[in-house]
């Protein structure tokens, strides 16, 4: 316990003025599970506090094009809500989910060469909460998850606040997926250590952070590692359906159902990156058994997802209009992301050690720099000339890697993207100037 000088009320008016009375305050952190104490907060979301500053790029968030939003079709689908079954639209609804937005969700999937039925799906307050329903039903306090290293920074969160630990592996350097050799030596480390490890965590499309893609080969030696050694595969694809470039790659949840038919892949979803993420809307596919287990672990945490949303966006896809709205943000983000890497070229100090991906969809690249630029140090100089990135350490859990970053490219214009690199590159110059290679 301590104390210190604490707000008193003032007689008589019912407001509160510092004085110069001690009294005892709690110790709040004596009283903190062992899981709030594991919670850390998120980087990028005190970081994006910062770029804030009028004038400044900020290639940091993860933010959708606002261009993109249908506004005037979800406000028509709003007011279907309240014109035509008002009584369903804003009353409790089930865990499960709506049963309007469920057959629509089949539909999505279908489209994308999965077969499953209302059964399989859960809906959710968008990914993120999949995300925390995951290690709350699998992971005993220690137990291990198998991710990539880098990963998404919000699983991390998610992962350290049920005391889960996770085994990283790093990619491959042909950038299709993790070097699988490297996860076969350090799996088979762990478990002759004894360690319980449930479930292997990947986004296997555009990845985010660095904007990999795995091809098919790598996810089919995935499944068959998970079917030998009795894991579960999270497949987590936000950013599938923005692809630019390249050929379209069957999902893992699809591979499994040709493959064996197994039912160890879970698959989570959302409208965040190809509709608009205010919804809060996802889903989760999976086996009946699991999603079954899935709804007790969401019961707890918000009884179901919001129904006024569910049944707005399942009268916004009876439009058909979905697809449209894909087509329109992937020529958006083709374009910018062409845009950002003709920038980088162009602007970049030429350097063996300087490189980023060029991913054939999503909402990011990966920019290294020489290891002896460290980019937290650099971030407060790189606000100071009015340009933002995302820390690449922010995205590792352990052997943090200081030499990163990542780029934004769905959010800004061309004229930001070009002035912000133009910035972002005198940044890099004068770290290089300051920090030769030793
Ligand atoms: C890989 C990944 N998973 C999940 C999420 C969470 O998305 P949401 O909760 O908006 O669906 C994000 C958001 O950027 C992400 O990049």
């Amino acid at each position: 316990m301590y104390s210190r000088h604490a707000p008193v009320q003032v007689a008589d008016e019912g407001t509160w003025a510092t004085g110069p009375e001690e009294i005892v305050m709690p110790d709040f952190n004596s009283l903190y599970s062992q899981n709030a104490l594991n919670m850390k907060k998120s980087i990028i979301r005190e970081l994006l506090k910062l770029t804030n500053k009028p004038g400044l790029i900020s290639f940091a968030g993860g933010l959708p094009a606002p261009e993109t939003f249908p506004v005037e079709d979800l406000r028509v689908a709003a007011d279907a809500v309240f014109t035509k079954n008002p009584e369903v639209g804003l009353q409790y609804g089930t865990t499960e989910g709506d049963p309007a937005l469920k057959a629509e969700l089949v539909k999505i999937e279908a489209s994308d060469g999965v077969k499953v039925g209302p059964d399989n799906i859960l809906v959710t307050s968008a990914s993120q909460q999949a995300l925390d329903i995951l290690p709350k039903v699998f992971l005993d306090p220690g137990d291990w998850i198998i991710a990539g290293h880098p990963t998404y920074l919000g699983t991390i969160q998610a992962i350290q606040s049920y005391q889960g630990k996770i085994l990283g592996v790093p990619f491959a350097a042909e950038e299709d997926g993790f070097d699988l050799g490297e996860m076969e030596r350090r799996y088979a480390a762990h478990r002759a250590a004894g360690m319980s490890i449930k479930y292997i965590y990947v986004i296997p499309d555009f990845q985010n952070p660095t904007g990999i893609c795995w091809s098919l080969e790598k996810r089919q030696a995935l499944l068959r590692f998970a079917y030998r050694e009795n894991l579960l595969i999270i497949e987590d694809s936000p950013y599938r359906e923005i692809r630019f470039v390249g050929k379209h790659i069957p999902s893992i949840y699809q591979l499994d159902q040709e493959m064996e038919n197994r039912g160890i892949v879970v698959g989570l979803k959302t409208f965040s990156k190809i509709l608009i993420p205010g919804a809060r809307m996802g889903w989760i596919i999976a086996h009946p058994e699991l999603i079954a287990k899935f709804v007790v672990a969401k019961q707890a945490m918000d009884l179901c997802t919001n129904v006024f949303t569910q049944r707005w966006i399942a009268e916004f896809l009876a439009t058909g209009k979905l697809r449209s709205v894909i087509e329109n943000t992937r020529a958006n983000y083709r374009a910018k992301r062409m845009f950002m890497l003709e920038q980088l070229q162009k602007h970049m100090p030429t350097h063996p050690d300087i490189h980023w991906t060029k991913p054939e969809g999503g909402l990011f690249l990966w920019l290294s720099l020489p290891k002896s630029i460290n980019t937290d140090e650099m971030f407060t100089k790189a606000i100071a000339k009015n340009v933002a990135y995302v820390v690449g350490s922010a995205f590792y859990f352990d052997d943090v890697e200081h030499n990163s970053m990542r780029l934004n490219f769905s959010f800004s214009s061309k004229a930001d993207i070009e002035e912000g690199i133009k910035r972002l590159a005198e940044v890099v110059r004068g770290e290089l100037a300051a920090h030769p290679q030793e």
